[in-house]
Order: C-alpha cells, then sequence, then structure tokens
C-alpha cells in the first residue's frame, strides 16, 4: 500500500476494536533476549516495527514464529551480541535490546538508532545508566560497544528525565544484574507496567512497575511465558480523534478506561461526550467542536504526546483557537506543513502550535512525514470536502494495523493504492 485515497465529508459511526499496543510490544520482543524456553505472546499487532524488532531477534540467534495476533518466541542465549546497523536504523526502539543483551551476554554493540525526526533523540540517560551498572562503552567507526563481561551490577539510578525507553532498558538491564536495581523518577507509562507484569511471570523478581520507583532485584536465570500484550491507547485515541473531527459516534472497543482520563478530559472539552462501558469507550462528537485553550502535552498520566497530532487535526475545524504545547519531543509539529494543504491555519512558535479553527477543510495531496503526524493527515482528510491523495504511508504502518479497513467499518470512503 503506497497510497490512501480519502473522500472526506463523512461522519463515522460504528465500532472498532483495537490492538495490542505498539510501545508494548516492542520491549515485551526486546526482553525474551533475557529468556530461556518458549515464549507466547498474545495480542501482537502486525506492524513493520514489530517486524524490524523481530528480524533483530533473528540477527541475534533466537527463533520465531507469527500466527494471527500471536507471536511464538523461542530464547537461547543469543549467538551474537551486535545489531546490524541496517536493523537498527529501521526505528528507535531497536536501543531497547541494549539492557537485554548486555545483561545477558556481558558485551552488546549498536550503532544509532532510527526511528520519527521529531527533534534529537539521544541516548544519554539510556547510557549513564548503564555505565552505572559497571558496563564501560567506546565508540569505533560509529559503532558503540558495550563490555560488561563480569556481568552488571544493581545500582540507585535517578533518571534527569523519566525517559520511556530508558526506564525499560534499564529494568531489563537489572533483571539478571547481580544486585538490586532502583530506578527513581522512572517513566510511568502503562506499557512499562506491562513489560514487568511479564518479566514477572518470567520469574524476575521487580516491584514498582509503572509507579516512578521500579525496584529490580536480579536473579540468575529467567524463562519464557505467556502474556497477552496491553490494547493500544494511542490506536484508541486516534479513531477517538477521527469521530471528533467527523460529527461521528465511535465505540472503540476492548481499551483500558484507566489508560484514557487525560485524553477523555481533552475531547469532553471540545464538546464530546465520552464514556465507558465494559472495556469500551464511546464518543459521541458535536457538530463543530469547541476550542481547547490549552492542552499540554506530559508524560503518563498527562497527555499523551503521541495523541498530540491527531487531536491538533480535530481542532482544525473547531470553533475558535485551540493551543497545543509539546514537552517532549522539539519537533513534533513538523506534520502541520502538510495539515497546511487542507487550509488548516496553524502557526507553531517552537514546541507550540495554535489553531486558527476554520468551518471547513478542503481536500489536498500530501505526504506522511513521521507515524503520528502521518495519522493526523489521516484525521483531516476524513474531514475534507473532496479528494485527498495520502502518499508515504511507510510511516503510518510503523504503528497502526489496518487503518483503513478500520476507518471503512466507520462509513469513511478510503481506498488503498
Ligand atoms: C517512547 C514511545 C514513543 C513516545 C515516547 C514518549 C516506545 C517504543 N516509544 O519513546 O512512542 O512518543 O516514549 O512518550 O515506547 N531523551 C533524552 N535522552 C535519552 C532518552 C530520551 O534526551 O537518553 C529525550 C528524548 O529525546 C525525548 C524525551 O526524552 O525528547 C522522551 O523520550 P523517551 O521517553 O525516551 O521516548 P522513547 O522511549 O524514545
Amino acid at each position: 500500500m503506497q497510497n490512501l485515497i480519502i473522500k472526506g465529508g463523512k461522519r463515522l459511526s460504528g465500532a472498532v476494536s483495537i490492538h495490542g499496543a505498539k510501545n508494548s510490544v516492542l520491549p515485551l520482543i526486546c526482553s525474551t533476549v533475557l529468556l530461556t524456553g518458549k515464549s507466547v505472546l498474545h495480542n501482537c499487532p502486525e506492524l513493520t516495527d514489530v517486524y524490524a524488532a523481530l528480524n533483530i531477534l533473528e540477527s541475534l540467534g533466537l527463533g520465531w514464529s507469527m500466527n494471527g495476533a500471536d507471536i511464538e518466541i523461542i530464547s537461547k542465549y543469543p549467538e551474537s551480541a551486535e545489531i546490524p546497523e541496517s536493523l537498527m536504523l529501521k526505528m528507535r526502539s531497536s536501543v531497547m535490546f541494549l539492557g537485554a543483551i548486555l545483561s545477558r551476554t556481558g558485551h552488546a554493540v549498536i550503532s544509532a538508532p532510527g526511528g520519527c525526526r521529531l527533534g534529537p533523540r539521544p541516548i544519554d540517560i539510556h547510557l549513564s545508566a548503564l555505565k552505572k551498572m559497571g558496563a564501560n562503552v567506546r565508540e569505533n567507526g560509529g559503532k558503540l560497544i558495550f563490555d560488561a563481561s563480569g556481568g552488571l551490577d544493581g545500582a540507585e539510578i535517578v533518571l534527569d528525565f523519566p525517559s520511556v525507553g530508558a526506564t525499560e532498558n534499564i529494568i531489563m538491564a537489572g533483571a539478571l544484574a547481580n544486585g538490586t536495581t532502583t530506578v527513581y523518577n522512572a517513566a510511568r507509562e502503562p506499557e512499562i507496567k506491562d513489560l514487568t507484569d511479564f518479566l514477572i511471570k518470567c520469574g524476575a523478581d521487580i516491584s514498582g512497575g509503572g509507579t516512578d520507583t521500579v525496584v529490580i532485584r536480579g536473579v540468575r536465570r529467567l524463562t519464557g511465558a505467556e502474556h497477552t500484550v496491553i490494547p493500544d491507547r494511542i490506536e484508541a485515541a486516534t479513531y477517538m480523534a477521527a469521530a471528533a473531527i467527523t460529527g461521528g459516534s465511535v465505540t472503540v472497543k476492548n481499551v483500558i478506561p484507566g489508560h484514557f482520563t487525560a485524553v477523555s478530559e481533552i475531547f469532553r472539552e471540545a464538546g464530546c461526550e465520552v464514556s465507558f462501558l465494559d472495556g469500551d469507550v464511546i464518543i459521541t462528537a458535536p457538530e463543530r467542536l469547541n476550542a481547547v485553550k490549552s492542552v499540554k502535552t506530559r508524560v503518563y498520566p498527562g497527555f499523551p504526546t503521541d495523541a498530540g497530532p491527531v487531536l491538533l487535526s480535530a481542532l482544525s475545524v473547531a470553533c475558535g483557537t485551540s493551543v497545543i504545547s509539546e514537552s517532549i519531543f522539539e519537533n513534533r509539529f513538523g506534520f502541520t506543513d502538510e495539515l497546511s494543504r487542507f487550509g488548516a491555519r496553524i502557526k507553531v512558535f517552537g514546541r507550540v502550535a495554535v489553531i486558527d479553527g476554520v468551518s471547513e477543510l478542503s481536500a489536498a495531496p500530501c505526504n506522511c512525514t513521521d507515524l503520528r503526524g502521518g495519522a493526523a493527515l489521516i484525521i483531516a482528510a476524513l474531514k475534507a470536502n473532496g479528494e485527498s491523495r495520502i502518499g508515504n504511508l511507510c510511516h503510518v504502518m510503523r504503528g497502526y494495523q489496518d487503518l483503513a479497513n478500520n476507518l471503512r467499518t466507520l462509513g469513511a470512503d478510503i481506498i488503498e493504492l
């Protein structure tokens, strides 16, 4: 699939089921490097990022197979401790193999990770934590070479910023380390709790996953386990935005309501009715949304940065002026140049976007620039009068399974070319 052709203006209604969370399944796959034996992960989304992670596993000598939404992984001591550069470049999450490889083998070789260009995304927090745990790091020919031949040691680590990836990396590094690792100012995203829940099933001794202090007592051996990946709260927020921009009414099935406090609050402020029933979220939007005076993306449980772009698109047709401030990534709003092609009136001042709601959007050809920005363009096209062509869908396919199909089920006029 290269392009989406969307004839906008259809009011979306009906129900859609959410897949497993991309941001959970990726660290879960990484963590299988720590294990011995068979694991089965249920509710896995079929995404290019997931295949990228599985290809890295394969390059380390681990076996996997996928059967629908189940991934079976056979873990053993890795044959290699190096992630090839071509695989590192596929996504930023490739860096999350680091803690697990180093903890398991005492060595690791990586190069700079790829991923969406949302501004500089250094890995200094990951590196300083691993150094604190006794790893020696040197650079050679563009590669980072890690050595901890006697094994990693537990440490007290205070994160400068509650980085999601660094928290996960340290948890995996600590799982087989000598002694106890404590992470202070840890990220609290639900995907971290999903990772610790899985590792505990594998025999890890971890407490506090999903809180700001995680304690990991290293154990000698971890064995494979069975686990169901939590639903993707960002995918769900995307369908909520699709309902909101089209004045629709959509039931988003299979969510964890507690993950939606900040998101629901903002959609309610925009005039939508949002309710929860038996693990579903039901959103009903007014004909025209209200502007939201000030939204700031924050670490969990705040409004998620990954849902900022789709919210921005929805607010581009709200009545009045909305302001979204981004606190995590420098260039989150890079996609707004493309969004302006639809007639949206957005001014970006560094990390702040000011959105002057217009009453109508008109169709335009545009190209996705990153994963969530790409989803935001699709949301805009659902509203725009006329036929839009959206290209560069590879970005969107990194994080959304069956997006076009699901939107069609909800009544959108959308075809894949
Ligand atoms: C994860 C999510 C991503 C989400 C982000 C923030 C996955 C696979 N991806 O990404 O979808 O947008 O959390 O919720 O779970 N930083 C540093 N140094 C570091 C690490 C991070 O400066 O060593 C900075 C980053 O540049 C960024 C901020 O911290 O500005 C947040 O990054 P982090 O929380 O680490 O995000 P990721 O784990 O990459």
